[in-house]
């Protein structure tokens, strides 16, 4: 029998992997993906083979653009923050680094597939509802909540009992956990624990601070086909392309830092940052886009159910009814969410300072304080707001009728 692990090359994936191999005895197969984390894969192929995995038993993928395409970019249609500013790029992650292993799985006729999330976390929720929704027969191995290497030392111990290569700054406590991937680099535990504590500035890897950005604001263009960029200063790009560059430009400009305290699905609050350069310019362009091409009513109707979204997506619900229910209208409010975004970036923040559309409904003509517009009467507006002030008179009289 075969287990499927999500190995990524690191300390903690190679000791699991040498766990699985002594404890269950059973044949490890490797999956290692690349989802922009800026790590480079072959490193990982060449440990699994000197941890004793056999080549066919070693799977390395480059994910970038299926994860931007059939991941962030659904999600982004949405808007989706978690508890109003987590942009999920953890959360987004998992589901299809699950998928993966599923598919690796059943090709090989495996019936195991384990991950290096720890017992505390929302991640083992997410991998393992994900691997449970697409193979509901899986069963899961989760070393963390199994094994009793309770402490750094019993850890590095039992990596050199089983001549598992450890890199020197490895030795120690590690400072911090990261997760990183094209939409975000994620940190928490340990230095960040407090949540009274200012983020030391080493823990920032993606972005300068917007102290040190420059004086001078970037104008940039992004160009958008139903809800998805598509283009940045007029040249059209792949999804990953366009996420990539954007990240290039929040780093330069110091955008995207989030320094926060959320509450995990198991039921604990954590404090961690978050640095999600690309992903916090794309969100207010997305925005701007949708401000003249969604309907009032759409865009009320998407808003409200944006947090329910972003809490299924958190919690790991992406394989799930009601996720693919909402992606369904979600997809649909976006026919028209086509035009350019102009922005400028600015130590720290981006500004929206245009927008255009060719299915724009902003009518200046409408809305012009000078005279013109045939479709709006002065007049109406009279009546619209004595029937809405209908109820509020009839409480102000029963209050005077009252005394109150
Ligand atoms: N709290 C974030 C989430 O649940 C990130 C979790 C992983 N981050 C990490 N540094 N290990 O989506
Ligand atoms: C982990 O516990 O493995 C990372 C943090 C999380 O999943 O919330």
């Amino acid at each position: 029998n075969k287990v499927v692990l999500a190995y990524s090359g690191g300390l903690d994936t190679s000791i699991i992997l040498k766990w699985l191999q002594t404890t269950y005895g059973c044949e490890v197969v490797t999956f290692t993906a690349d989802l922009g984390q800026g790590e480079e894969l072959e490193p990982a192929r060449k440990k699994a083979q000197l941890l004793g995995i056999k080549d066919e038993n070693i799977f390395i993928e480059d994910l970038r653009e299926e994860f931007v395409r059939d991941y962030v970019f659904p999600m982004f249609r949405a808007n989706a923050q978690y508890e109003g500013l987590y942009l999920l790029g953890t959360s987004i992650a998992r589901p299809l680094i699950a998928k993966k292993q599923i598919e690796i799985a059943e090709r090989l006729g495996a019936d195991a597939v384990s991950h290096g999330a720890t017992g505390k976390g929302n991640d083992q929720v997410r991998f393992e509802l994900s691997y449970y929704a697409l193979k509901p027969d899986v069963t899961v191995i989760a070393p963390w909540r199994e094994w009793d290497l309770r402490s750094r030392e019993q850890l590095i111990a039992f990596a050199e009992q089983h001549q598992i290569p450890i890199a020197k700054d490895k030795r120690g406590e590690a400072p911090f956990s990261i997760d990183a991937n094209l939409l975000h680099c994620s940190s928490e535990g340990k230095v960040l624990e407090d949540p009274a504590a200012e983020v030391p500035d080493y823990v920032f890897s993606r972005t300068v601070s917007p102290e040190e950005a420059p004086d001078r604001p970037t104008t940039i263009t992004i160009g958008f086909e139903r809800g998805d960029a598509v283009s940045i200063d007029g040249e059209a790009m792949s999804p990953a392309t366009i996420l990539t560059r954007l990240n290039a430009l929040g780093r330069e400009n110091g955008i995207g830092r989030l320094d926060l305290v959320e509450n995990r699905f198991v039921g604990m609050k954590s404090r961690g940052m978050y640095e999600t350069p690309g992903g916090t310019i794309l969100l207010l362009a997305h925005r701007a886009i949708e401000s003249i091409t969604l309907d009032r009513g759409a865009a009320h109707l998407k808003d409200e159910l944006m947090p329910r979204y972003a809490e299924l997506i958190y919690n790991g619900f992406w394989f799930s009814p009601e996720r693919e229910l909402l992606q369904g209208l979600i997809d649909k409010s976006q026919d028209f969410v086509t035009g350019e975004v102009r922005l400028k970036l600015y130590k720290g923040a981006a500004h929206i300072v245009g927008r255009t559309s060719p299915y724009s409904l902003y009518d200046q003509d409408l809305v012009t304080f000078e005279e013109g517009a045939v479709a709006y009467d002065h007049r109406d507006a009279a009546g619209f707001i004595k029937l809405n002030a209908l109820r509020l008179r009839t409480l102000a009289q029963r209050k005077r009728k009252m005394g109150l």
